[in-house]
């Protein structure tokens, strides 16, 4: 008769059997999976984990913010949260080439992670957000590596630690089960997949200040708008994109000369293949017209109508 509850239960005991009186460190993504497994952790053994998040920058709207506020406010974690936004722009500058823009912040996260876990003396354990299918699927070479993932919260290759992988025997939805039970908010427990290099990667081409603030105004209304229509659980994903064009438009009595936003809204269930959500016409519509008015600087909106094969989901 398994339960949320005595799944949590059972893990705290094993996770404090295991790690007496020693130190575990954690690195937070604000993901589902590493904001659960924080989250038990700490349930197990207080204030022995630390968690570090690095907030490249390239975050969205709020989204550290409400890092801190429920990792610091709501569960008193130990958390060390590394502002890092101008060492990691300072790194993009000028680099337009995908790869090598998600090769420098996958490096200078690492070196992040290390100055910071080294600061903190001796460390035994790692926290790792794995989950069932992970494991299942490691070792199978498949399509994504046509990509290479730096997963944020990916551990350093060099550093010796143990893994506590508290939630190694479940699905997504049983992930998502044990965080509403742990009382995490919904946001975080419905969070949709996100890239590591974050909004870095959806402005195609190079990335300036100006074009990542557009970005993450429109991605926001995006966001809220699906939330509001009730269609985030049903479409895996949902953002915006930025590409390094403009084009010409017409606003009041004047020439607009702005950047486009793209519209990507995905179904999938793995990631793996996906289709093109077919969102309500009404919905694009209120999404189109707030980001045209809202959003200065961009003076129109596409819908990206292509599934996976052959494209991808991201843009980079
Ligand atoms: P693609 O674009 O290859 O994406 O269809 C498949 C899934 O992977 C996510 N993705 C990434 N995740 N680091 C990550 O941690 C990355 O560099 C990265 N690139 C793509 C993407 O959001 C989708 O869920």
């Amino acid at each position: 008769n398994w339960t949320m509850e005595s799944f949590i239960e059972s893990q705290v005991q094993e996770i404090r059997k295991r790690v007496g009186d020693k130190k575990v460190l954690c690195a937070l993504s604000g993901g589902v999976d590493s904001s659960v497994a924080a989250v038990l952790v700490h349930r197990a053994i207080g204030d022995q984990l630390t968690c570090i998040y690095v907030d490249h920058g390239f975050m969205r709207k709020n989204e550290s913010e409400q890092v801190k506020d429920t990792f610091i406010g709501k569960f008193h974690l130990n958390l060390d949260f590394v502002d890092a936004s101008e060492r990691f722009m300072a790194k993009v500058k000028g680099i337009s080439e995908p790869e090598e823009k998600r090769k420098r912040i996958g490096n200078e996260f690492i070196r992040l992670f290390e100055d910071e876990a080294r600061k903190l003396g001796q460390i035994d354990f790692l926290v790792q957000g794995t989950l069932y299918p992970d494991i299942v699927e490691s070792g199978t070479e498949t399509a994504e590596t046509i990509k290479t993932h730096h997963n944020v919260g990916g551990l350093p290759e060099d550093m010796q630690f143990e893994l506590i992988e508290p939630l190694r025997m479940l699905f997504k939805d049983e992930v998502r089960e044990v965080g509403l039970e742990l009382g995490l908010p919904e946001e975080i427990v419905w969070r949709q997949p996100f890239p590591g290099p974050g909004l870095a990667i959806r402005i195609i081409g190079e990335i300036t200040p100006e074009k990542l603030d557009h970005l993450r105004e429109a991605d926001a209304i995006v966001r809220e708008e699906i939330i509001k229509a009730g269609l985030h659980m049903e479409v895996w994903q949902y953002f915006a994109v930025l590409p390094s064009i403009r084009s010409v438009g017409v606003m009041g009595d004047g020439r607009t000369y702005g950047y486009p936003i793209v519209l990507r809204a995905v179904t999938s269930d793995d990631a793996m293949t996906a289709d093109w959500a077919k969102l309500p016409y009404e919905l694009l519509e209120v999404i189109s017209n707030r980001i045209v008015n809202e959003v200065h600087g961009v003076n129109r909106v596409v819908y990206d109508i292509t599934s996976k094969p052959p494209g991808t989901i991201e843009w980079e």
